[in-house]
């Protein structure tokens, strides 16, 4: 398996669903508002979540176009979570996939309601979806709004924000990743079960729900280590942030070597709940791998 080739094709997939969403609104009297969502969604993030999405419906039917709708919607519920992640009264940063942050470039009101639009657009798109049934569509406008909301990403952004100058533990951390980040990569993976034509088993959902579980702690360890020792370039958002902001994260706890080892043993331990359910989880595996190592 290719797995750069397969990665691309994927997000390839999703940048070209993506780049018709609101393109027809443009001259709506209300222009800005589309413009300024479209210019946080279609700023080149990695589409990961996306891609989770793709991939898990591969997994079962083997195809990764009944879920491009799911993708699209992932994807816009997270560009909506990092838009108001970014804003003075959160993170406060000024920088994010390279570019200038929504706010800063469309002042805090505007980027405010940017955020809430691709929310909205997210489930949106998931209700209309044509392909899935619409008793699909319905399960995963439920598994998108769980993952999203009070019990997960935004429990997680609220206990992230509270705790901010305040000392923790590992296991309140390992709490709050596994709400801030693991929560949406989880709903990634089901909505990629959910629009697949042939059913899951009950051990292939658990298996993706526990994939994403330790692959939302990888990526938030590594995250918390790229805020320390990348550049600005390279990560397409500020470096130091953390710092700056009083977080205590599994590097201020352990250090960065530390952290290394506990971003190899949750990838393991994603691999490990992929392979036996799944015909072919090399991809999913080799994906682990990769956002392990990954520079932004
Ligand atoms: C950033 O997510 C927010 C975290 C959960 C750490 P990504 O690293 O997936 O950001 P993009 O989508 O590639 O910009
Ligand atoms: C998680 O964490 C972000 C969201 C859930 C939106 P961070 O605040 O560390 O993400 P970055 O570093 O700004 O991308
Ligand atoms: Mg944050
Ligand atoms: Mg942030
Ligand atoms: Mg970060």
């Amino acid at each position: 398996m290719d797995f750069d080739r397969e990665y691309q094709r994927a997000q390839a997939l999703v940048e070209q669903a993506l780049q018709s969403a609101f393109a027809g609104e443009l001259d709506s009297p209300h222009r800005e508002l589309p413009e300024a969502m479209g210019y946080s969604l279609l700023a080149g993030g990695k589409r990961v979540r996306p891609v989770l999405t793709l991939k898990f419906c591969q997994a079962l039917c083997g195809e990764m176009e009944p879920a491009l709708d799911y993708a699209c919607g992932i994807e816009m519920l997270h560009t909506y979570s990092l838009i108001h992640d970014d804003l003075p009264c959160m993170d406060d940063d000024d920088l994010r996939r390279g570019k200038p942050t929504c706010h800063v470039k469309y002042g805090e009101w505007l980027a405010l309601l940017a955020g809430d639009a691709l929310q909205t657009a997210a489930f949106e798109r998931l209700a209309a979806s044509e392909r899935p049934t619409p008793a699909a569509n319905g399960r995963a406008c439920g598994i998108l709004a769980r993952a999203a909301g009070r019990n997960g990403m935004c429990a997680g952004q609220y206990l992230d924000i509270l705790e901010q100058g305040r000392a923790l533990d590992g296991e309140r951390l390992t709490q709050i990743h596994l709400r801030k980040t693991s929560a949406l990569l989880e709903a990634a993976c089901l909505l990629g079960l959910t629009a697949s034509p042939v059913e899951y088993t009950e051990q292939q959902w658990v298996a993706a729900l526990d994939y994403a579980k330790e692959l939302g702690l990888a990526f938030q360890i590594r995250d918390d280590m790229l805020d320390v020792e990348s550049t600005e370039e390279e990560l397409g958002k500020p470096i130091g942030s953390d710092a700056q902001n009083g977080k205590t994260t599994f590097v201020t706890l352990y250090g960065l070597e530390r952290c290394r080892a506990l971003v190899a043993e949750h990838t393991e331990q994603a691999k490990r709940s992929v392979e036996g359910a799944f015909g072919r989880p090399e991809f999913l595996c080799a994906l682990a791998d990769s956002l392990a190592k990954r520079k932004n």
